[in-house]
């Protein structure tokens, strides 16, 4: 465990916006700050970060969370690696209390890894650029293939003499761990000794998103007949395959820029773009698309279109990541480069321009390309046509985000009018698709999840009433209040929390979260801690690190009257807080009475004898002096 004084100066160095701009663009709008949703697909940005609250919400999709949270989502690390992350940023060393041995190896391991790959790259250069072996055998090579010097040192290329111990020898003599080197695929063992994985090959370091070296591909000189072609990093604590893309360090910017992501097979095809001056290409490594490498490429942009080599292998490896592409909401499009080319060779023989008109004249959108290969290999067959029918309804109904209903609207028009079939029925089989998808997803939550759902659903109507008449948003904004306000004095003797604290020793939250909430600012309270909203957003518990977040980033509009208030005081430029504490504390008290009165009265009807009725009238009579109390006390707040 990371210790709570190290957790303490991470925390009191972040700046959110900072940490989010990393990843996505932010826009500064009055007091925040906005950006296009990383979470979901959407146009109009509706992802909003509060500096003030160290807070994002997307308004959009509802997502919402602290910088922690936000990299827990966004880069799919542990409550751990994300502290940790945010203590590499900002320089905090980290103190910790009890680590598992498992867990320190682990860390160790994945550092110790990218400091061998950054030497290791360092080396293959160096070998590259200035030893004579690899002037004469790599250099040239590349060189003869057309590639740049600017270009090679960008994507940093390296050599790995003939030896087969240059790079091993180099290694050891940096007194690098054996069993780690053996991790990276840089060495094997032979007989005993450690000896260069790509001895002879041209090396290609792959980077991660910041620029770190995840592994490296490296490929044999000229034709590879005895030996594979490439050699791949084995998947390993960093390397791992399905989550990597091919050259996203240097495409990033361009891809943003020009709103539209290429993807190719191969490192040299995206190499040679590069030199061409089209900057906005990755490549997969030449396998069908994985989920984590589609959501990397929509953290940029919506628009993805796939360059392949016009071999039907490729073709079908393209085919497979069509509906997860969907599912996540991109505009896939399709370009097959002719004849025996691939994306490399084709822009050396025709140029950029020619390069670039090609790929925007030949595009096919997805979907539609997809139609023409299932329909041509179904020739005649009315089976097969059938079945084609409802492969292209079922990919249709994928598309389910709001804003994209226009976007399948037509692509139900499209394919009906090539599937020559009536344009109302496909709507209702898309329909159908999305009705059993649907009923399936339910079933999988907890019976009593989507019970919940639906009575939220229910209670969208918010009157003046909403007040006396909902528990949630009144225990929310007592919550609400607490965390705000509690550490401000209330009077001499005591402070707003422990007036709070005080007035609610009767009562109980609804909400099992909330009430759990209500304890643990209490303990903290009491320990001295000076709990806020701020402090208790890093608390450990994820459901409890929510609800601070929701909490603090909504506001309860519970009545007309208690906004005028509010406005007044504002408007005399006085300090709300002390109303605010009033109000949330007595509206909460007067709810609940109210409900008790319900019990109450539930419980007179049920009565079987005359003294059980007397007592509940006169709970009934305790109850009502209650309310016209607190009605009181509200009143001379609204009236002040
Ligand atoms: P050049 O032939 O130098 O232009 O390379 P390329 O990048 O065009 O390679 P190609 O189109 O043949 O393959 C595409 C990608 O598939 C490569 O960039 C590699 O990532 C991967 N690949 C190709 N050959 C092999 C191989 O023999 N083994 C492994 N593991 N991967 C390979
Ligand atoms: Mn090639």
């Amino acid at each position: 465990m990371i210790s709570p004084q190290t957790i303490q100066q991470i925390t009191s160095r972040i700046d959110i916006i900072d940490v989010i701009g990393e990843f996505v663009k932010l826009k500064k709008r009055g007091a925040n700050y906005l950006g296009v949703c990383p979470f979901h697909n959407e146009k109009t940005p509706s992802f909003t970060v509060s500096p003030a609250k160290e807070i994002f919400k997307c308004f959009g999709c509802g997502k919402s969370g602290n910088t922690i949270s936000f990299l827990m989502e966004h880069e799919k690390y542990s409550y751990v690696e994300a502290l940790k992350w945010l203590a590499v940023r900002y320089n905090v060393e980290i103190e910790e209390t009890f680590v598992s041995d498992d867990q320190k190896q682990q860390q160790l391991a994945a550092d110790s890894l990218y400091i061998i790959n950054a030497f290791a790259q360092k080396f293959f250069s160096e070998q590259l650029l200035s030893s004579e072996e690899g002037q004469a055998n790599g250099l040239s090579y590349l060189e003869e293939r057309g590639f740049r010097k600017d270009v090679i040192e960008k994507f940093q290329l390296g050599y790995d003499p003939q030896s087969g111990h240059a790079f091993a020898g180099a290694a050891i003599k940096q007194q690098y761990n054996g069993e780690l080197l053996l991790k990276t695929g840089l060495v094997v063992e032979r007989n005993g000794n450690l000896m260069d994985n790509y001895r002879g090959r041209i090396i290609f370091p792959v980077h991660n998103n910041t620029g770190k070296i995840l592994g490296f591909g490296a490929r044999v000189i000229g034709k590879a007949d005895k030996a594979p072609k490439y050699i791949n990093t084995p998947e390993n604590d960093i390397y791992v395959k399905s989550r990597i893309l091919y050259g996203s360090y240097f495409a990033r910017q361009a891809i943003d820029k020009a709103d539209e992501c290429l993807l190719v097979e191969g490192y040299t095809d995206v190499i040679s773009l590069h030199q061409a001056g089209i900057e906005n290409v990755v490549a997969s490594g030449g396998t069908s698309l994985t989920i984590d490498q589609l959501r990397l490429v929509r953290k940029y942009t919506n628009n993805l279109t796939i360059i392949y080599d016009g071999d039907a292998a490729g073709v079908k490896a393209a085919l497979r990541g069509l509906d997860m592409a969907i599912e996540e909401g991109l505009n896939v499009r399709l370009v097959l480069i002719p004849d025996k080319e691939d994306p490399d060779s084709y822009v050396n023989k025709i140029g950029r321009s020619a390069f670039i008109d090609f790929i925007a004249s030949t595009k096919k959108d997805f979907i539609l390309f997809q139609l023409e290969v299932l329909l041509s290999e179904a020739g005649n067959d009315v089976t097969r046509k059938n079945e084609v029918v409802n492969q292209m309804a079922e990919t249709l109904s994928k598309i389910s985000k709001a804003e994209d209903f226009t976007k399948q609207q037509e692509y139900i028009r499209q394919c009906a009018e090539h599937l020559k079939i009536d344009e109302s029925g496909m709507t209702n089989l898309v329909n159908k698709y999305k009705r059993d998808r649907i009923a399936k997803d339910e079933k999988k939550l907890p019976f009593e999840e989507t019970n919940f759902n639906a009575a939220k659903n229910d209670q969208t109507a918010f009157d003046d009433n909403t007040l006396i008449n909902q528990d949630d948003p009144q225990e929310k904004n007592l919550l609400k209040v607490l965390l705000e306000h509690g550490l401000k004095k209330w009077d001499e003797e005591q402070t707003m929390a422990q007036y709070i604290i005080s007035e609610l020793s009767q009562f109980q939250f609804d909400d099992p979260m909330h009430e759990k909430l209500f304890d643990l600012y209490q303990s903290q309270y009491e320990q001295g801690l000076e709990p806020t909203a701020k402090t208790l957003m890093y608390y450990e518990d994820e459901a409890m690190r929510t609800l601070v977040v929701n909490i603090t980033m909504n506001k309860y509009e519970l009545s007309q009257k208690w906004d005028e208030v509010m406005e007044n005081m504002n408007i005399l430029n006085r300090d709300t807080s002390r109303q605010d504490v009033v109000m949330s504390v007595n509206y909460f008290k007067l709810r609940k009475i109210k409900k008790m009165f319900e019990e109450n009265q539930r419980d007179m009807a049920a009565a079987k004898d005359f003294e059980e009725q007397m007592k509940l009238i006169e709970v009934h009579k305790q109850l009502k002096d209650f309310e016209v109390q607190i009605t009181k006390e509200l009143g001379t707040v609204i009236l002040k």
